[in-house]
Order: C-alpha cells, then sequence, then structure tokens
C-alpha cells in the first residue's frame, strides 16, 4: 500500500462547499476522507456521494451501535452507499458486530462490489477511568479495550479504531492482518489542540498503524496538500 493509501483525512466540516474544496487540494495526494457525524448530519449521503464522484474513498464514520438488527440494516445500507470503510461501537455486543459483517459480505457479493472495512470502537479516548467506571465498567482501562477487541476479532470485523497508546498491545493480542485505525495524529511541527494523547505519524506507523485519520493539521493548514505531503514523507520508511 502506498504510504498516501494510510493516510485518511478527517472532513470535520459541514457543507458540500466545503468538502468539495478540501477534497479536491487533497486529492492528489490522500484517497480516503473521513464522514462524521457532523458532515452526515448536515449534508446526508451526497458527503458520501461527493467523495466517490472525486474518485476517492469514503470512511463512513457514524458508530452505529443499536440492536443487531438496526445495525444489520445500516451496514447493509452503507455497502449498498458503497463506503470503503465504517464503524460501530464494540461494547453493542457480539451479535451486533456478527450481523453487521455478515450484511455488508452478502450485500457486496450480491452486488458485486468489495464490502466496507468494518472497525469497532472500542472505549472512547475521551473517557478515562472515572467515566468508565461511571459508566459501570469496572476493570482498568487497557484490559477493557483488549477484551472488546477480541470480541471485535472474534465477530469477524476487519479491524478497530484505536489511540496511539494501545497500538502496540492491541498489535500483540490480535492477527496480523487485523487493521488498527489510529486518530490523535499530530506531527511535531502542528498544533495540539483539543487532543491530549498524541504521537506523531512515524511514531504511530513505527508502532504498528495501519491507517492514521488526521484532521486539522491537515485540514486547517494554509495549504492542506502540502501538509499531507510533509506527512506522507514522515512515514516513508
Ligand atoms: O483534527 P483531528 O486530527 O483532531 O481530528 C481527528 C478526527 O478523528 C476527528 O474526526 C475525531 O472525531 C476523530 N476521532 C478522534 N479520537 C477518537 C476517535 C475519533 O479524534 N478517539
Amino acid at each position: 500500500m502506498a504510504k498516501g493509501e494510510r493516510i485518511i483525512v478527517a472532513l470535520d466540516v459541514n457543507t458540500i462547499e466545503d468538502l468539495e474544496s478540501l477534497v479536491d487540494k487533497l486529492r492528489p495526494v490522500v484517497k480516503i476522507f473521513k464522514i462524521g457525524s457532523e458532515l452526515f448530519t448536515s449534508c446526508g449521503i451526497e458527503a458520501v456521494d461527493v467523495v466517490r464522484r472525486k474518485g476517492c474513498k469514503p470512511f463512513l464514520d457514524l458508530k452505529y451501535h443499536d440492536i443487531p438488527n438496526t445495525v444489520m440494516k445500516a451496514a447493509r445500507a452503507a455497502t449498498k452507499q458503497n463506503v470503503y470503510m465504517l464503524t460501530l461501537h464494540t461494547i453493542g455486543g457480539l451479535a451486533m458486530m456478527k450481523k453487521a459483517v455478515k450484511a455488508a459480505r452478502e450485500e457486496a457479493a450480491r452486488l458485486q462490489t468489495a464490502a466496507p472495512l468494518i472497525l469497532g470502537v472500542t472505549i472512547l479516548t475521551s473517557l478515562d477511568k472515572k467515566d468508565i467506571q461511571a459508566i459501570g465498567i469496572k476493570g482498568p482501562l487497557d484490559e477493557e479495550v483488549l477484551r472488546l477487541v477480541k470480541l471485535a476479532e472474534k465477530a469477524g470485523l476487519d479491524g478497530v479504531v484505536a489511540s496511539a497508546q494501545e497500538i502496540l498491545a492491541i498489535r500483540k493480542a490480535v492477527e496480523k492482518d487485523f487493521l488498527i485505525v489510529v486518530p490523535g495524529i499530530r506531527p511535531s511541527w502542528s498544533q495540539k489542540s483539543d487532543q491530549k494523547r498524541v504521537a506523531t505519524p512515524k511514531e504511530a506507523m513505527d508502532m504498528g498503524a495501519d491507517y492514521l485519520v488526521i484532521g486539522r493539521p491537515i485540514t486547517a493548514e494554509e495549504d492542506p496538500q502540502a501538509a499531507a505531503e510533509r506527512i506522507i514523507e514522515e512515514i516513508k520508511d
């Protein structure tokens, strides 16, 4: 995989114009674009269509968490929309994850397209020990994350979204082809903004990340393409 294909740019905007402008600037060097709740709620499925029409791959980051039947149907619908990657919450349970995987693969086979890569979110990195105890999860955070990662693997998910701090432990616990997608990336030359537990692109890749999710260090720069190129250069080896 070319290094540019390992970078996913988070399109945290809320209009089609802003989305188009970013994708146009970046598509010479970046191929995957993440559409999250804000953009999707503002612009709907058109956001996915625009990314596709521009020859790039849409990552639909809606973090599904519902009863198995509902998530199964959502995964099927996302497959029909030809998304390249999607997310769901592992805490939704084994049956929910298994049904989503099965539905996506069956739908893809029926349409003769590729099934989306299905990624599990474990414990949100915005939650600390106190927060997870307050919602009734008792074990140490890292153990809970690993337990959910193993459950995701058992369900047949393609990988997980994890913070850089979790990469090494997850890599040890899963099969080689299980994907680790890592947000919270900050090159040494960029602002940390509100991200706390950050890693540089190179650190995350060296620890075993497959994809890096990067927003503001690229999108908030005056020249987003140059920022993306600089990051690609940093992870070249
Ligand atoms: O601008 P920045 O690089 O911080 O954007 C990171 C993107 O990754 C955002 O779209 C954010 O929602 C997402 N994300 C994250 N931390 C997680 C999971 C997702 O920052 N734990």
